[in-house]
């Protein structure tokens, strides 16, 4: 797929989709601007040619109504702070005045639109949103790989309208990175999921043992499993009628050969709470009163010496609830086993993200993903529905 690299966008007006859904604390500070450190490549690059930099983004879920709490404006300062150059900030993201600003700027200069979230022609895709966007343009980019799995008009329909389109460095490299653990791996390739539920990676685990030569299972889906071994489990976090589909995912592994590890015992609370009774457990042995809130010792030592010979690591879902202190050793310590290894670790993004962030080991990783939802759709095994539109529009513009 083209890049911004493959065009000529000297000195004109370049609309890059960004993906500045940052965490905001309620002063409206940042909390974490790995997200937009992630695009600074293309930023800088458009900067470098003398571009007419137009950047567009969504910021939390305002559906359709303009809340102050959810301005970009915020954004736009901690970039231009980054940047070390002025960020110009638009009213809105449509419409006259916006239009203006964007005809009187010159090159090398930077526009941040206003949320696009606070027009619900985004989400809903629509055409005509789509077009008044790429009217702003000479060139349309999508650097925005966290949100590429949405059909908003930002991403898709502006495609249609946009005069040339390509992708930006961001997005390339995180379709790179996925798509060289999937096809062409150093093996042995190791898939790590965790999370609450199985259902939200069902589609994940099945299209995963396509590819992998082990799966690890933790976290709370984790004890839909152990209940599918035939084991109680106490007042933990269960999907009851995913019990029988747990045992076959399992009965999939054995007949493809992959090595299927999951927690051979927990750590168990009498509630969930930091201030909570715990115990360390085997999955056989949980009390009918509590719940299991973390992976246990002698799990985190069965899959640190899993991931011992790994080539390659995927690894999305935390093994525990991490947010509270004496449930995140497992994720922690998992987190140290993958970034001690000698695998390249590609970590999804979202709640796995800000778990490796918080447990240091964030440098030693390979590759953190941007995207939560786009990340999992990936290893689900679809394309993103923005990806698909971007190569549909560049094909086009080819022939
Ligand atoms: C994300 O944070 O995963 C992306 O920005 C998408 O946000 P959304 O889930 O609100 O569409």
């Amino acid at each position: 797929m083209n890049t911004i690299k493959d065009i000529d966008i000297s000195k004109k007006k370049v609309f890059i989709r960004v993906d500045f859904n940052v965490p905001l604390d309620s002063t409206q500070q940042i909390t974490d601007d790995a997200r937009i450190e992630a695009v600074l490549p293309t930023l800088k690059y458009a900067l470098s040619r003398e571009a007419c930099v137009i950047l567009a983004s969504h910021l939390g879920r305002p559906k359709g109504q303009v809340k102050v709490e959810f301005s970009l404006q915020p954004v736009a300062r901690r970039l231009g702070e980054i940047l070390g150059l002025k960020v110009m900030m638009a009213p809105d993201c449509i419409g006259e005045d916006v239009a203006a600003l964007a005809d009187d700027m010159e090159g090398g200069q930077v526009l941040m639109l206003e949320n696009l979230r606070f027009h619900k022609a985004e989400t809903q895709n629509d055409s005509d949103f789509g077009k008044s966007l790429a009217a702003l343009c000479d060139v349309y980019i999508n650097d925005a790989f966290a949100v590429s799995h949405r059909a908003n008009a930002s991403v898709v329909s502006i495609t249609q309208h946009a005069p040339i389109s390509a992708a930006g460095l961001l997005l390339k490299k995180e379709l790179d990175y996925f798509d060289k653990a999937m096809k062409n791996p150093v093996r042995p390739l190791v898939a790590v999921v965790g999370g609450a539920k199985i259902s939200s990676k069902l589609s994940a685990l099945k299209n995963m043992m396509q590819h992998v030569d082990k799966i690890i299972v933790g976290g709370a889906m984790a004890n839909t499993f152990i209940k599918g071994s035939g084991f109680d489990v106490g007042r933990s976090l269960i999907e009851e009628d995913l019990v029988d589909t747990a045992g076959s995912l399992i009965g999939m592994a054995r007949e493809r050969n992959i090595k299927f590890y999951m927690p051979v015992d927990v750590v168990v609370a009498d509630r969930l709470d930091p201030e909570a009774a715990l115990k360390n457990v085997p999955v056989q042995e949980i009390p009918p009163e509590w719940l299991a809130a973390d992976i246990g010792p002698a799990t985190s030592c069965l899959f640190s010496e899993a991931l011992q010979d790994a080539g390659t690591i995927i690894w999305n879902g935390p093994m525990g609830v991490f947010e509270m202190p004496p449930f995140s050793h497992g994720t922690f310590k998992l987190a140290r086993a993958i970034g001690g290894s000698m695998a390249t670790s590609i970590i999804g993004g979202g709640e796995t993200g800000s778990a490796v962030q918080k447990s240091g080991t964030a440098d030693q990783m390979s590759y953190i993903s941007t995207g939560g939802g786009a990340f999992l759709t990936l290893m689900e095994g679809e394309q993103l529905v923005a990806v698909a539109a971007l190569e549909k529009a560049v094909s086009s513009e080819l022939s």
